[in-house]
């Protein structure tokens, strides 16, 4: 996610800002920038590049010591790649406001068009330079910025959080937020507003907390909140406890467990704009593709290899096109027969896995067409691929990946929908159903994070196992595989995954008393629902110590059962896997691990 800082009051804002875009670097960016008001209705000083903020520092001819407000940006791009160019702050054409944002405006094609159809004139590839013209436009109505704030949220849709600046009333400055952090820091004299607490916390530990689609007007003597009607709000006040280390995590004790709990969030941003009001499908990513596909083949490493065996099972059935998934690292020095009939699909959160980049290049000098699924804007492997679909899981600090690999399956799910769409392969209504289970997935993944703890706590009765096995069928298979790689990559312990119909090809012989079994279970009606509750008693006759994945339709009789919500089997995975994140991620804190720097792990794996 991008970091957001605005400071005003008495002391220089650039000091002030900088220092809060550093405390938000942990959040990863790609380009940083600042707005200053040093003096009234004259042009702002703006300074914005790619890179760190050592080279944003660097670009600084003055320390603007008279500049008393300004608005910093740290960037993770979403729309339009890390140039100095797209780097926030964006500014209107007078130069007298500058707006930051965090989130997507999935509406700013429109109003681009609109807004260049009334003489503004656009520089830029992002959704928000569309947001700085329309507020420069409003602010010209009544010359006041919160107001002008007010209407230009009623015009957007999508996530957004924004703060703006006009030199016309330079010690204002105006945010808004609707499905994206803001914060307030209220200060002796000055006052703040951030995406988290960190940006502040040295300065201050009193902070207000905004709601959805509130709009907040600070000066250094006060701070003015309203709804978008104008409704004046009193923001819930409240003392920060965290330090700064705590804060940059969102209070959780771990980025890894922070991600996991943002994992509603990523999915709900990756789907934005995926579903039209009309009920289509959008997928101009592949639009700009042939659509003449006779086969798909999916390369990947570790974890986004897990989501291409995930995704296979709803390519498959939805656009009626085989689909293979193979380890890049072993894609790479295989002669396979590949046309310009084959979509090869490249999954990678960095975008930077050597062994997925020289498989891609690989498949490209066999004739392959590309499409690469990726999390990181502008990384080496999408501006390798024919097309790209962003994940939008926002950054990835943790090594283990978790919100990556949700938003990762759901990209797929949108593929196999549109190219089902396409195709005709799929009626409109079973389309319509499969649309509205998708868009249930962010609550579903909230409901199992709000019944966590008792996982967490049975989860530490296993820290002293040394081996556990993952079961699962169909897509619960591949499910089992991530299950065992979380808990390999975490609690440095053996794991293995297996089909379940493999148990009594030679796995079952490992079974003895005591061992752990994590079996997935479909839902009930599902025709492999039987086979698995026979592996379950295969393993517990054994001696096994069973622990269920499953939903309300299955009824079990073994120590412990984690309960998921109902879904379509082909997504219950993006609903079992995140019981298995938190059962590794516990069983790492059990024993005493670096949860988010495990030991010998690299977050990119950019050599070979
Ligand atoms: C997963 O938890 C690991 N960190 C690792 O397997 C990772 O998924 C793999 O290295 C691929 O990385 P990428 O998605 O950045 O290409």
């Amino acid at each position: 996610m991008c970091g957001i800082v605005g400071y005003t009051g008495p002391n220089p804002a650039l000091s002030r800002v900088i220092e809060g875009l550093r405390r938000l670097e942990y959040r990863g960016y790609d380009s940083a920038g600042v707005a200053l008001a040093t003096e009234k209705s004259a042009p702002l000083v703006v300074a914005k590049k790619a890179g760190k903020l050592n080279n944003l520092e660097s670009s600084l001819t003055s320390t603007y010591d008279n500049a008393t407000s300004g608005i910093g940006h740290t960037r993770w791009a979403t729309h339009g790649g890390p140039t100095d160019t797209n780097a926030h702050p964006h500014i209107s054409n007078d130069g007298k406001l500058a707006v930051i944002h965090n989130g997507i405006i999935e509406n700013y094609v429109e109003l681009k068009e609109d807004l260049e159809k009334r003489g503004h004139t656009f520089t830029s590839e992002t959704d928000t330079e569309s947001v700085a013209h329309l507020l420069s436009d409003e602010f010209r109505k009544n010359q006041d910025l919160a107001a002008a704030m007010r209407s230009v949220c009623k015009q957007l849709r999508g996530s957004f959080t924004l703060l703006a600046i006009h030199s016309d009333s330079p010690e204002h400055i105006v945010g808004a937020r609707r499905n994206s952090p803001l914060v307030v820091g209220v200060g002796d004299g000055e006052n703040f507003l951030a995406s988290d607490v960190s940006a502040f916390i040295s300065h201050t530990k009193k902070a207000l907390e905004l709601g959805q689609d509130q709009v907040v007007d600070v000066t250094p003597q006060g701070v003015s909140v309203t709804d978008l009607e104008g409704g004046a709000i009193t923001p819930k006040a409240y003392e920060i406890t965290w330090d700064a280390k705590a804060a940059e995590r969102g209070g959780f004790t771990h980025f890894m467990l922070k991600e996991i709990f943002e994992q509603p969030k990523a999915i709900s941003d990756t789907l934005l704009g995926r579903f039209g009001a009309d009920g289509k499908i959008e997928c101009k990513e592949i639009e700009n593709l042939s659509l003449d596909i006779d086969r798909i083949l999916i390369l990947a490493c570790g974890t986004a290899y897990h989501a291409g065996l995930i995704g296979k099972y709803a390519l498959e059935e939805w656009a009626k096109i085989p689909v293979d998934v193979e380890l890049a690292s072993e894609f790479r020095y295989r002669k396979p027969v590949l046309s310009k009939n084959t979509l090869v699909i490249t999954i990678s959160q960095s975008g930077e896995t050597m062994d997925t980049l020289m498989a891609l290049r690989h498949a490209k000098e066999l004739g392959a067409q590309t499409l690469s699924i990726c999390n990181t804007i502008g990384s080496t492997i999408p501006r390798e691929s024919d097309g790209v679909l962003y994940t939008h899981a926002g950054p990835e600090i943790a090594v283990a990946s978790t919100k990556a690999l949700l938003t990762q399956i759901v990209a797929l799910h949108v593929v196999g929908l549109y190219l089902a769409q396409e195709k005709k392969t799929l009626s409109a209504s079973d389309i319509v159903l499969i649309r509205e289970e998708v868009l249930a997935l962010p609550n579903k993944v909230e409901e199992i994070l709000e019944t966590v703890e008792p996982l967490r706590t049975m989860t530490r009765g296993f820290k002293d196992s040394t081996s556990v096995l993952f079961l699962g069928r169909h897509v619960g298979y591949p499910a089992a595989l991530e299950g065992a790689l979380k808990l390999k990559e975490l609690a440095y312990m053996h794991a293995e995954g297996f089909a379940g119909g493999e148990l009594k090809h030679g796995p079952i012989a490992l079974i003895e008393a005591g061992t752990p079994v994590i079996a997935i279970l479909p839902p009930a009606t599902s025709e492999i629902s039987e086979k698995m509750l026979s592996n379950i008693q295969e393993v517990k006759a054994r001696g096994a110590k069973v622990i269920a994945i499953a939903d309300s339709t299955t009824k079990l009789d073994v120590p412990h059962v984690i309960r998921i919500p109902q879904s379509l089997e082909l997504l219950q995975p993006l609903l079992s896997i995140v019981p298995l994140q938190v059962f590794a991620y516990e069983m790492a804190v059990a024993r005493g691990n670096d949860v988010d720097q495990p030991r010998n792990l690299a977050k990119s794996v950019t050599v070979e």
